[in-house]
């Protein structure tokens, strides 16, 4: 797959990003983590969540007594989307067709993985792998099933916790949600 994937013509992504950004974890994890899409950071560096939604998803895990090398991270759209004001680029969510043509990657990861839990970080995440009418806040915490029947649990995307205005108190339920994804995988 990391051969592959810089190949990819699914979609128009590729065409401003710097570069493609694989998953990356062990290839026998229990957990596998699924976010939206590479970001600034990510982008440059080829690695994901090494910005500040990463900085806070491993403070999250590190206070739920996860370890962040032991977990498989990915994310449901594998180039970085962003619209240009002067120079900086401004991220810009996937639409659903980034979504679909990414698609068969993350379900390359799901079989390759094979994880016994899949924790479905944000609206795009729960799009691509649990359909456009699922509604993470409404089922957060919670076991639900992928397609295929792997359990998962819902949350919310890092990056709404790093732009919260209550940070605390959803950092708190960012760390809980982990908690129940731990109970879960027993
Ligand atoms: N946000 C994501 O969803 N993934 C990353 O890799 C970084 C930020």
């Amino acid at each position: 797959m990391r051969a592959e994937l810089p190949d990819c013509r699914g979609c128009e992504l590729w065409e401003d990003a710097e570069q493609v950004v694989p998953g990356e974890g062990p290839v026998r994890a229990r957990m596998m983590l699924v976010g939206e899409t590479p970001g600034d950071y990510e982008d440059k560096a080829g690695h994901v969540f090494v910005g500040p939604a990463g900085r806070v998803l491993d403070k999250a895990l590190a206070e739920a007594g996860i370890e962040r090398s032991k977990v498989y991270l990915t994310n449901a759209v594998k180039h970085f989307r962003f619209e240009r004001e002067g120079k900086r680029r401004i991220h810009k969510t996937p639409a659903a067709s980034h979504i679909l043509a990414c698609s068969p990657w993350l379900r390359r990861e799901l079989e390759i993985v094979k994880p016994d839990l899949v924790v479905v970080m944000g609206a795009v995440a729960a799009r691509s792998l649990l359909g456009a009418s699922f509604r993470v806040t409404q089922h957060r915490g919670e076991r639900v099933e992928l397609a295929d029947g792997r359990p998962a649990v819902p949350t919310v995307h890092p990056s709404s916790v790093v732009r919260s205005q209550e940070f605390r108190r959803d950092f708190e339920a960012f760390v809980n949600d982990f908690r129940a994804a731990l109970r879960l995988l027993g």
